[in-house]
């Protein structure tokens, strides 16, 4: 019998050669110098694979694209094969299956991503039945309530410890982190919350649709100075820096953090793209003088929070007190261009991919 593997999908003939209805898939072919392109990629098709008995076939509805996929792109050990199924966060419906765990018409998250329908088994993978929620829009659960929320909502109440009445920054604001943060920390009580992003229609959405106290466009002059200025107005300082950026955002939180504030660092959106080494900051030592506490946040740590933070989230998202903030791109032939558009800061809130749209 033929054992070879398809070479669209990676599963074995008992698996696919059955069927007749054709999936898609993104593969990456070749490795970025720097900004991705879109020649890095390319699309593949192959028949959509039965279940075997333990899994279940789910039709995708909603593809996450995320900056740590960037990171994965490089050929460095654990990351994206050339020319193989990528994965990353999805969601979808249970169309057939052969697992127990999971009934025709289930919603399901899983991490078999960039690709049109996926094999999942229950409890592998991460995967899990939604639990689903009366009001909330499906894109929640790839965005505040997916690793994104859940990103914010470890950073905020576990490593920085956030209280009410402290004052805040957060970089990459209008991002999925960005924006997630924003309303979580509105939350729990924080005073001030300061955002920076990469425009000025950004700067407007987070002081104008979503709360913020104050927000500056990290273009338009030393970070630093613009944060100095804008952290000026709750007496000169913050408690809590959510870093989604590293580079001069973190020197410039260094300087204007009190005593005892805190650093969750979260990412380093300024190094994504082949700058492995910006300037480190140049004022690590007031960590010191401040005693300061810089720790890093990896979300993967967290994922016994998911049902705390649902808990906590729903009646606000349901109240309309809070907004599940995405950018989704329409069409799973425009997954490349969601990803790329990503990077270079086209959304507002998190980046999605509605197939079949
Ligand atoms: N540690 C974890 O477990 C974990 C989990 C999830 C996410 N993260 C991290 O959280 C951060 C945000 O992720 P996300 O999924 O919410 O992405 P996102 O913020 O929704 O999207 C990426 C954003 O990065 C900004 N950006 C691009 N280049 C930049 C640069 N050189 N300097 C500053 N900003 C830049 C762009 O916005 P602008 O227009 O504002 O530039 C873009 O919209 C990333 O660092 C990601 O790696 C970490």
């Amino acid at each position: 019998m033929n054992a070879t593997p398809c070479p669209g999908c990676g599963f074995l003939p008992s698996v696919w050669a059955m069927t007749t209805k054709t999936a898609h898939a993104v593969h990456q072919i070749a490795r970025p110098a720097g900004f991705p392109a879109a020649t890095d990629f390319a699309r593949t098709s192959f028949p959509v694979p039965q279940p075997a008995p333990g899994t279940a076939l789910v039709e995708n509805i909603l593809l996450s694209v995320d900056p740590y996929h960037r990171g994965l792109m490089d050929g460095r050990e654990g990351g994206f094969e050339l020319n193989s199924p990528l994965e990353g966060r999805t969601v979808g419906r249970v169309t057939a299956s052969r697992d127990p765990g999971l009934a025709e018409g289930d919603l399901v998250f899983h991490r078999e991503g960039w690709r049109t329908h996926s094999l999942v088994t229950l409890g592998r993978g991460g995967t899990r039945r939604l639990r689903g929620h009366e009001g909330v829009p499906l894109e929640a659960y790839l965005s505040i309530l997916g690793g994104t929320g859940l990103t914010a909502y470890a950073a905020l109440t576990r490593t920085a410890a956030l209280r009410a009445g402290e004052d805040l920054f957060v970089s990459a604001a209008a991002g999925g982190v960005g924006t997630a943060t924003g309303h979580i920390a509105r939350l729990l009580g924080a005073r001030r919350i300061i955002g920076s992003a990469g425009s000025a229609a950004k700067v407007r959405h987070l002081t104008g649709t979503l709360g913020f106290d104050a927000a500056f466009d990290y273009h338009d002059g030393p970070v630093g100075e613009q944060l100095a200025e804008a952290a000026a107005v709750s007496g000169g300082g913050i408690d809590v820096y959510v870093d989604n950026v590293g580079g001069d955002h973190l020197e410039g939180a260094i300087d204007v953090l009190r005593e005892y504030g805190r650093i969750a660092w979260v990412g380093g959106l300024s190094m994504y793209n082949g700058d492995r080494s910006p300037a480190a900051p140049r004022n690590l030592f007031e960590v010191v003088h401040k005693s300061l506490r810089l720790e890093g946040v990896l979300v993967s740590n967290h994922t016994g929070l998911q049902d705390e933070l649902e808990d906590f989230l729903v009646p606000h998202l349901r109240s309309g007190r809070i907004s599940t903030d995405t950018t989704v791109v329409q069409g799973f032939d425009r997954t490349v261009e969601a990803f790329l558009g990503m990077l270079g800061g086209d959304n507002v809130g998190k980046m999605l991919v509605r197939i079949g749209g």
